[in-house]
């Protein structure tokens, strides 16, 4: 499989898509080739198999297993303290939910910002442990040689700039990136280089939608927008934020498409009040004895 950016073009198109299981598979080529035919890309998180099984059902393309998982799952301040270990338990559990999207995992806080061999042996682990189909990682310019080498060895990349969230201390907070001339230009150089490096796909998180349009315009591979306006080639949310289920403040580029939360909080308050009030289980919940077994155990019981 090819992961140069020159795929969408070449024969490595949709004709070379495995069908597993009858389902039409999305490939890294795949995603490639959606920004040459201009066809938006959806990305969602997912971090537990229900999850992947709906995401997936529902025709998402892309399926990350991001480290926001620390924060809107393992209820952790920030993305900072999420491991290795966490990141492949979650990343195997929606393998197993998912069959048709792209699957990226995430490399976490640590697992990357080390030598480079040690970099591509945890990169390498998302893929032969918990059957990742790409890994995604923060930083543009600085990222280059990781990049380059994880493609070279077959892992395909996709790369995050803008608002990185595992630099919250060095930027000072989640703060919105890119906002003076030279912070923007300093943007188009990342994703100019993340690109020259190999990566099919790059994030562009929290920046103004004028930087993210320039960029998408020069890029040949897609880029995945959150909370950079409506011209990248694709978007991606938080699953926690689309569904209702995050706590806090929900970031002002997140739509709520549904209120779980409300939901859930409903349905335990009717298991609590039917609890009490003795109306759970009811007879559609219950199981009896065979009637020739029940006269003798009632006959058994009165003795
Ligand atoms: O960790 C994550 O969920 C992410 C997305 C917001 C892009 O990096």
């Amino acid at each position: 499989m090819s992961t140069l950016p020159s795929a969408p073009n070449g024969p490595a198109g949709r004709e070379t898509r495995p069908a597993k299981n009858g389902v039409d598979k999305v490939t890294v080529p795949d995603i490639l080739s959606k920004k040459s035919r201009g066809e938006r890309i959806t990305c969602l998180t997912a971090y537990d198999y229900p999850t992947a099984r709906i995401v997936d059902a529902a025709g998402v393309d892309i399926i990350l297993v991001g480290d926001s998982l620390g924060m809107v799952v393992l209820g952790y301040e920030n993305t900072l303290p999420v491991t290795m270990d966490e990141m492949l338990h979650h990343t195997r559990a929606v393998r197993r939910g998912t069959q048709r999207a792209l699957l990226v995992a995430d490399m976490p806080f640590g697992s990357f910002q080390l030598e480079l061999a040690e970099a591509v042996a945890n990169a390498v682990r998302f893929v032969k442990e918990a059957g990742a189909e790409a890994v995604k990682f923060e930083g543009g310019e600085k990222r280059l040689e990781l990049v380059a080498r994880l493609v070279e060895n077959d892992i395909p990349v996709m790369g995050h700039i803008g608002l990185t969230p595992q630099s919250i201390h060095a930027l000072g907070g989640f703060k919105v990136q890119g906002k003076t001339l030279a912070a923007a230009e300093q943007l188009v150089r990342d994703a100019r280089a993340v690109e020259a490096a190999g990566a099919f796909s790059l994030v562009l998180e929290s920046i103004p939608t004028e930087v993210a349009e320039r960029i998408t315009r020069e890029l040949k591979v897609p880029t995945i927008g959150i909370g950079a306006g409506a011209g990248c080639d694709g978007q991606v949310l938080v699953w926690h934020d689309l569904v209702g289920l995050s706590f806090g403040v929900q970031p002002k580029f997140a739509r709520r498409y549904a209120d779980l939360r409300a939901a859930l909080e409903q349905a335990v308050r009717g298991f609590v009040s039917d609890v009490h009030a003795g109306a759970f289980p009811g007879e559609a919940e219950t199981t009896h004895l065979a009637p020739d077994v029940r006269e003798q155990w009632l006959a058994r019981a009165s003795k």
